[in-house]
């Protein structure tokens, strides 16, 4: 893999940025759901960073589980809206309070296909926290009910969110210089 570095363009949200933010999203929902046994749902992979800071930012002791879901198709950096399911809940949510965490929401149809599937298993309330909002984006209308930052239309890696699998790791958020960037072998 190329050395982040070298196609790196811009830093949008640094590490203080994101725990000052993280942390009054934690507060927020521990507010909302004060004495509702609510159930986080982390969307893998790349919730997982943004859940794990979240969770440490709540003042309730919500349960957690996951999710997998992969879009294939046309679009390399872009979600074709066909959605697959590789990993489902163990839970079962009928009659619970059900939290969605997900890193971004692009054109929102990876959101939509997960919030219909998740409808017809009767939760008692159903909403979505995200870190990123590619407003402009939008292609199918998508209830978000806690955002982040609102982003530009550019790619971004950093703090959970890859770029063909990698730049997890890194505490910031960034936007990609394409031609700078070299897609691995
Ligand atoms: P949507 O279905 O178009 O809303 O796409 C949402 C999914 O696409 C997110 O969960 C991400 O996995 C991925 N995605 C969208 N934009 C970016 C980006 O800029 N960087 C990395 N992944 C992205
Ligand atoms: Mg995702």
């Amino acid at each position: 893999m190329q050395d982040y570095h070298e196609f790196l363009d811009e830093i949008l949200m640094d590490e203080q940025a994101i725990e000052k933010r993280v942390s009054e999203l934690g507060a927020q929902i521990s507010k909302d759901y004060d004495g509702k046994n609510l159930l986080v749902v982390c969307l893998l992979r790349g919730g997982i960073t943004f859940t794990a800071d979240l969770l440490r930012h709540m003042s309730i002791d919500p349960e957690v589980d996951c999710m997998s879901l992969s879009s294939y198709g046309v679009g390399r950096y872009a979600s074709s809206g066909n959605v697959r399911v590789n990993l489902d809940l163990r839970t079962n949510i009928e009659g619970r309070h059900v939290l969605l965490v997900e890193d971004i929401v692009d054109s929102g149809r990876t959101l939509a296909h997960v919030l219909n599937m998740l409808r017809t298993r009767d939760p008692a309330s159903l909403r979505v926290c995200v870190l990123l909002d590619k407003k402009m984006r939008r292609e199918v209308p998508v209830q978000v009910d806690y955002v982040g930052f609102d982003v530009p239309d550019k790619y971004v890696f950093g703090y959970g969110i890859d770029i063909d699998e990698h730049c997890r790791y890194l505490p910031f958020i960034a936007t990609v210089d394409l031609k700078k960037y070299r897609k691995p072998e």
